[in-house]
């Protein structure tokens, strides 16, 4: 029996409100499309504890160690539940987050020094990192009346990410900046201040041609 073609990993990052997880379905409809079996999930998150974690990282306040030690952990119970066996099996995982995100919220929003961040990465996770990165771009004025907007919609309060100031998210985002500018055969940036379907089409484009 001939081993199953290798998987890809493909993670979606941007700021809160750039519009990433409206893209989840689409996506992965179109690799199915394609006949990939595809797992999709989400981080913090995941696997049973990484949810319960989940719950506590977007509403307790906590140090901002304590808050990249919780979201390594929830990683690597994912990474040993859910990412690494899915790939291992062949099946696309596409995750909505993942280590950029702990680099840019973590280290850029909050200050935690990279290097403990990428010890704690390698550690974790060692090469298990995402083969394709597609980073939604916007300026956080327009994520900020994004998410302004969809939670009066929803009719559901701000969580303790999207609470923050918009210089969080600035800083957020040049930290994003600078990782896709670093590693720009992984990343994909999309400007994601355009209209729907126009981003749309550009993510369309880009998973036709993984
Ligand atoms: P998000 O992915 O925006 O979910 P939703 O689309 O349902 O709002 O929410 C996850 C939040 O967790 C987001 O504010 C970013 C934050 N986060 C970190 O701060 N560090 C991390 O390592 C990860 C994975 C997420």
């Amino acid at each position: 029996m001939t081993a199953p073609a290798p998987g890809r990993f493909i993670s979606l990052e941007g700021v809160d409100g750039a519009g990433k997880s409206t893209h989840v379905a689409s996506i992965v409809e179109a690799l199915r499309a394609r006949g990939r079996r595809v797992v999709a999930t989400r981080e913090p998150g995941g696997t049973p504890l990484g949810e319960t974690l989940r719950a506590l990282l977007l509403a307790e306040p906590m140090a901002h160690e304590t808050e990249t030690l919780l979201m390594f952990a929830a990683r690597r119970e994912h990474v040993a539940q859910v990412i690494a066996p899915a790939l291992a099996r062949g099946d696309w995982v596409l995750c909505d987050r993942f280590t950029d995100a702990t680099f840019a919220y973590q280290g850029g929003g909050h200050g935690v020094p990279a290097d403990f961040i990428a010890a704690l990465a390698q550690r974790i996770h060692g090469d298990c990192n995402p083969d394709v990165t597609l980073l939604f771009d916007v300026p956080p004025a327009v994520s900020r009346e994004r998410l302004t907007r969809a939670a009066a919609v929803k009719n559901r309060p701000l969580d303790k990410f999207e609470r923050e100031a918009q210089d969080f998210f600035e800083r957020v985002r040049a930290v994003y900046a600078a990782r896709a500018r670093a590693e720009p055969h992984r990343f994909r940036v999309i400007d994601a201040t355009r209209p729907l379907q126009d981003v749309r089409a550009e993510v369309a484009a880009i998973v036709t041609a993984l």
